[in-house]
C-alpha cells in the first residue's frame, strides 16, 4: 500500500490526511505547530507524529508526500520532497512564479515522479462534465468561458482575490480550452489592504481566438461559484451552488438564415439539465494522485497542466501590478 506523509494541518490538510488515511496508508503527519499536530496525533495514532519535514524525507519507505502548507511554502518544501525521491501533490500553485515550477517539473521528469497540483475544482464531476460536452463537440465552436467567483468574505490580508479564488477557475478555464493564454490582463483594486486586491477582473485570450473572462472579489453582494461555456451551438453554465442542477445546457446560440443575406439571429431550444454523481471532489483527486503513483495515466501531464496555470497567474500578477 502506498505510504503516505502529509504536512500542514490547518484548514485544508486534515481533509487530505482524512482522505489518505482511507486510501492508502498514512504514514507520517507533520506539522510545525505543537498543538495541530498533537490534535491529529491522537486521531491518526498508527501514524507518525512530527514537527521536522525532514523526518518524513529521510524515511525511505515513504512514497508520497502530500503538502498543504501555506502557498508561499510549496515550491521549497515540494522541491525538497522531489529531492528526496517522494511523489508530491501539492496545494495549489504549487509555486508562485513560472521558473519555480519549471523547476519543480524538470525534477519529476529526472526522478519519474509525480508532482501534482491539488487543482480540485478540476476533479468536480460538474467540471468533468462541462469538459466531456466542450470535447464531443455538442457545443458547436466554444467562443468564451467566464468564471464568477464572487462573495462577501472571507477578506484576507496574504493573498489577493486573484490568488485566493483565481486559481481554481483559471486552472478550469485552461483545462476546458486546452491553450496556454496569448494575451492575459487582470485589473483591480486593493479597497481594503493596501497590496491586496479585493476585487479582480482578468482577460485572457487564446491563439485560438477563444476569449475567457474572472470575475474574482470577496466584496460582493452575490455569492457565486459559476462557469459558463458559450459555444455556437449551445451555452452551458455550471453552477457550484446550486444542489440539484449543477449543470444546465441551454440549445441557444446565433444563427443564419440563407435567404437573410448574413443578418444574424438567435435561436432558443430545449433546456437539459445532466444528473451529476455527487463523489467528493477531493476524494477523486486523492484516488487520481494514487493511480498516477502507481503508474497508471500521465505522470508528467498534471504536472504541466499546473505550469501552465502558475504561468498565466504570474503574467496575470504582473499585469495587476504594472496597473
Ligand atoms: N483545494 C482547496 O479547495 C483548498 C481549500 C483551502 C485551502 N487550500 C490550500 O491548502 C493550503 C493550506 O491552506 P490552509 O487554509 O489549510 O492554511 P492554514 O494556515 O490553515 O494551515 C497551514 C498549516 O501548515 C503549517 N505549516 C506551515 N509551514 C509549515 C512547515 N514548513 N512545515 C510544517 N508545517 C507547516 C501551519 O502550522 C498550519 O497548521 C494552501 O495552499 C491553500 O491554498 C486548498
Amino acid at each position: 500500500m502506498t505510504r503516505i506523509g502529509v504536512v500542514g494541518l490547518g484548514y485544508w490538510g486534515p481533509n487530505l490526511a482524512r482522505n489518505f488515511d482511507a486510501l492508502a496508508e498514512l504514514a507520517w503527519i507533520c506539522d510545525s505547530d505543537s498543538d495541530r499536530l498533537g490534535a491529529f496525533a491522537n486521531r491518526y495514532p498508527q501514524a507518525q507524529a512530527t514537527a521536522r519535514y525532514d523526518d518524513l524525507l529521510n524515511d525511505e519507505t515513504l512514497d508520497a508526500v502530500i503538502v498543504a502548507t501555506p502557498v508561499p511554502t510549496h515550491y521549497e518544501l515540494a522541491r525538497k520532497a522531489l529531492e528526496a525521491g517522494k511523489h508530491t501533490l501539492v496545494e495549489k500553485p504549487p509555486a508562485m512564479r513560472g521558473e519555480e515550477m519549471d523547476e519543480l517539473l524538470q525534477l519529476a521528469v529526472d526522478g519519474d515522479l509525480v508532482c501534482m497540483p491539488g487543482h480540485l475544482l478540476l476533479y468536480h464531476p460538474g467540471v468533468q462534465k462541462l469538459k466531456e460536452l466542450v470535447d464531443a463537440g455538442g457545443l458547436g465552436d466554444v467562443l468564451c468561458v467566464y468564471g464568477n467567483r464572487q462573495n462577501l468574505g472571507i477578506i484576507r490580508k496574504d493573498e489577493n482575490a486573484l490568488w485566493s479564488l483565481g486559481v481554481h477557475d483559471l486552472s478550469v478555464v485552461l483545462y476546458l480550452l486546452g491553450e496556454e493564454p496569448e494575451e492575459a490582463i487582470a485589473l483591480g483594486r486593493d479597497f481594503l489592504t493596501p497590496g491586496v486586491e479585493d476585487v479582480v477582473f482578468c482577460y485572457l485570450r487564446f491563439p485560438s481566438g477563444k476569449i475567457a473572462h474572472m470575475h474574482l472579489s470577496w466584496l460582493d453582494p452575490h455569492k457565486m461559484r459559476k462557469i459558463t461555456v458559450v459555444g455556437t451551438e449551445k451555452m452551458v453554465v455550471f453552477d457550484d451552488m446550486e444542489l440539484e442542477r449543477k449543470v444546465t445546457v441551454y440549445e441557444k446560440g446565433p444563427w443564419q438564415r440563407a435567404e437573410s443575406y448574413g443578418e444574424w439571429q438567435t435561436r432558443s431550444g430545449d433546456i437539459n439539465i445532466p444528473k451529476i454523481p455527487t463523489d467528493e471532489p477531493l476524494r477523486l483527486e486523492c484516488e487520481h494522485f494514487l493511480a498516477l503513483v502507481r503508474g497508471d495515466g500521465d505522470r508528467q501531464q498534471v504536472a504541466q497542466d499546473g505550469a501552465m496555470v502558475v504561468r498565466a497567474l504570474e503574467r496575470l500578477t504582473e499585469s495587476l501590478g504594472s496597473r
